[in-house]
């Protein structure tokens, strides 16, 4: 995530980014008490469109209802404009956008009525996730020894900050050990997802992917089943155990960062012929068609970035 933003906008101002400062007091700072979105925005033959717009800020007022944020004062409406002018503001077309929603200010305590919510989103030009040769060769990964989140503990439908120190964890083991990602499984022992994925296998043409109870129920995820739905497969949605990823023809993990990405080797066993199968592909391939604005549901899932929407609040 190397780039930089130029402009960043704040509670409805667009900023210059290194006037874009959060106060070290501000309780989102000590508790991890935010909510974000990662989102990709596309170049495609009519200019640049935000992938799933409205169905990633849906999930981000979701993740504030589930932090349990009371009147949060921003609707989507005004979150679709704002994300639109940071997109112009910026000049950019390809780009990844971040929305957060942080506990700005009150007293540094545990109480989140005591607090006051802002809002800032960036966006800044950022290519592929786990590398542009991944996306044929495929990925090697580890099932973690970090478990992920029980629904109990720290929910998993929200986009919460503080539960990303458990991908932190996770996903810095992984590369410290030579993979390029980790696979999580829920605290009763089946695969439950990646530090910032969605997994996928396919096993004699049939598509299997995880229940949602204890996953981020990824729109990548979702576009994913859609898609393959589309060309022909069934999608089955069941309980995964690592051992069944171990015999799987292919393995596939899914997301806004990583797009579709391959997996060719999970704990040092070669997943089907090593490489990415052809299931994979065909549905790598629909889903770069649709992002790219050449898919049957491009009209559909993307969002063309225009001005003049409205800026505040
Ligand atoms: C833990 C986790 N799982 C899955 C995903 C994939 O979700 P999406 O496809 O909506 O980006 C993400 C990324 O947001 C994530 O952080």
């Amino acid at each position: 995530m190397g780039a930089k933003a130029k402009y960043i906008w704040m509670d409805g101002e667009m900023l210059p980014s290194e006037e874009a400062t959060v106060p070290f007091m501000a309780p989102a700072l000590h508790y991890g008490l935010g909510v974000f979105e990662g989102i990709r925005c596309y170049e495609t033959p009519s200019g640049p469109a935000v992938f799933r717009l409205e169905d990633h800020l849906k999930r981000f007022l979701d993740s504030i209802h589930v932090l349990g944020v009371l009147d949060f004062k921003y609707d989507l409406p005004t979150l679709r404009g704002a994300v639109h002018a940071t997109i112009l503001a910026n000049d950019l077309s390809d780009c990844y956008v971040r929305p957060l929603m942080y506990m700005a200010e009150g007293p540094l305590g545990l109480n989140l009525d005591d607090q006051r919510p802002s809002v800032g989103i960036a966006a800044w030009e950022w290519g592929t996730y786990l590398g542009e040769a991944a996306l044929e060769k495929g990925v090697k990964m580890a099932v973690s020894s970090f478990t992920r989140h029980h629904p109990n503990v720290s929910m998993t439908k929200a986009k919460i900050t503080a539960n990303y120190a458990n991908s932190v964890l996770a996903k810095t083991l992984a590369k410290r050990s030579g993979f390029d990602e980790a696979v999580m499984l829920d605290p009763q022992g089946f695969v439950a997802e990646c530090s910032g994925e969605n997994l996928f296998l396919v096993r004699a043409g049939v598509i299997y992917t995880t229940p949602r109870a204890t996953i981020l129920e990824g729109i990548t995820r979702d576009s994913v089943m859609t898609l393959a739905t589309d060309l022909g497969y069934t999608v089955v949605e069941e309980p995964i155990s690592r051992d069944q990823i171990y015999i799987a023809d292919e393995v596939f993990v899914c997301g806004t960062a990583a797009e579709v990405t391959p997996v060719r080797e999970l704990d040092f066993r070669t997943i089907g012929e090593g490489r990415r199968g052809p299931a994979t592909q065909a549905i790598q391939q629909a889903f770069f068609d649709v992002v790219r604005g050449a898919g049957e549901r491009s009209a559909e899932w993307l969002d063309p970035v225009k001005a003049e929407e409205p800026l505040k609040a």
